[in-house]
């Protein structure tokens, strides 16, 4: 036996494996993922997703400076109102629930980015993402609703503004309705690439935001798709998204792959609540190592050329990766 190649000598000691990886994961990449409801001292567990809660305003900023000290960078927000109506007008409300979260934490938290995430279900009654009628979601009168959304949270002060509800057109409704509002400057982070998942359970027991007829199917990606998925990428550059969102992540890392190729512009994963109870549960139960597998699922995440990663163990990861 004469081996010249032993791919084993970089593998030896830790010292080594770390001068050589290629893969690194820091806080800087986290966007930590945070429900605010109505209320005071509010911290309800949500029962499908350990360690997350319905924050009131109160509860949330203490939430958000801790993992500011963590190390965490930035935040994106979902509100979660007592009052939905047909038309979510709690979206777009100047004293809505997610405006006066963004407010107190602007106001509050020095230098942490607040990112909003813009859709109607956590404020519509039909819990669907955009206008109904005779039971179909209607585009174009959605896109005014979403864009006055983004309208209201820019001028509550958020910093990036993230339209999640697969409208056609809504980069282009919301560009516009920022710039024509002086808003120039405010980035969006376009949920480009978001599949109708049965990863996202916990999130609508979370958000409430469940559709009480039928699914997201006819505006969410059908997830056996993957050249369409560079088609709604394309249509969301051209209409001037400043970065790119692919979700769910791990079940979609060769989607990353290819937005990552195609595209120059950062790519965003979202490491969606299914993804994170699924790891939560199991290192529960004493089946997987839970600090482990988060962190090779986030790493994985990562090698596959995401950027940004919006994952529920932001914080608790960041004390770890500092
Ligand atoms: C709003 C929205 C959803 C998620 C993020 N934004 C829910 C959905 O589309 O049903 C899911 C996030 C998660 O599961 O963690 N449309």
């Amino acid at each position: 036996m004469n081996l010249i190649r032993r791919p084993r000598r970089l593998r030896r000691t830790e010292s080594i494996r770390a001068l050589v990886r290629e893969t690194k994961l820091s806080p800087d990449d986290f966007v930590y993922p945070l429900f605010v409801c109505e209320g005071e001292g509010v911290r309800r567990a949500i029962g499908s997703m350990p360690g997350c809660f319905n924050l009131s305003i109160d509860e949330l900023v203490k939430e958000t400076e801790a993992a500011r000290r963590d190390g965490i960078r930035a935040v994106i927000l979902f509100g979660v109102p007592d009052e939905k109506d047909a038309a979510g007008s709690q979206a777009y409300a100047e004293d809505g629930i997610t405006q006066r979260a963004i407010r107190a934490v602007k106001r509050e938290v020095k230098e942490i980015v607040v990112i909003a995430d813009d859709c109607l279900c956590e404020y519509t009654d039909h819990g669907h993402c955009g206008v109904i009628k005779d039971c179909e979601v209607l585009n174009d009168p959605s896109l005014d609703l979403l864009a006055r959304t983004a309208v209201s949270q820019a001028e509550a002060g958020a910093d990036i503004i993230a339209p999640s509800n697969m409208m056609d057109g809504f980069v282009e409704a919301i560009r516009a309705a920022l710039d024509g509002a002086g808003f120039e400057q405010i980035p969006i982070m376009s949920y480009a690439v978001k599949y109708a998942s049965g990863f996202y359970g916990p999130f609508r027991e979370a958000a409430q935001s469940t559709p009480q007829f039928g699914d997201r199917r006819g505006y969410q990606m059908d997830p056996a798709n993957a050249r369409e998925a560079l088609r709604e990428a394309a249509l969301d550059v051209e209409q001037g998204a400043d970065m790119l969102m692919v979700k769910p992540a791990l079940p979609y890392l060769d989607i990353i792959r290819a937005v990552r190729e195609r595209f120059d512009l950062p790519v965003a994963a979202y490491q969606v609540s299914g993804e994170y109870a699924m790891i939560k549960a199991a290192g529960r139960l004493g089946w997987i190592d839970e600090e482990r597998v988060a962190l090779e699922s986030l790493t994985s995440i990562k090698r596959a050329g995401a950027d940004i990663i919006l994952t529920y163990f932001a914080r608790e990861l960041a004390a770890k990766l500092a």
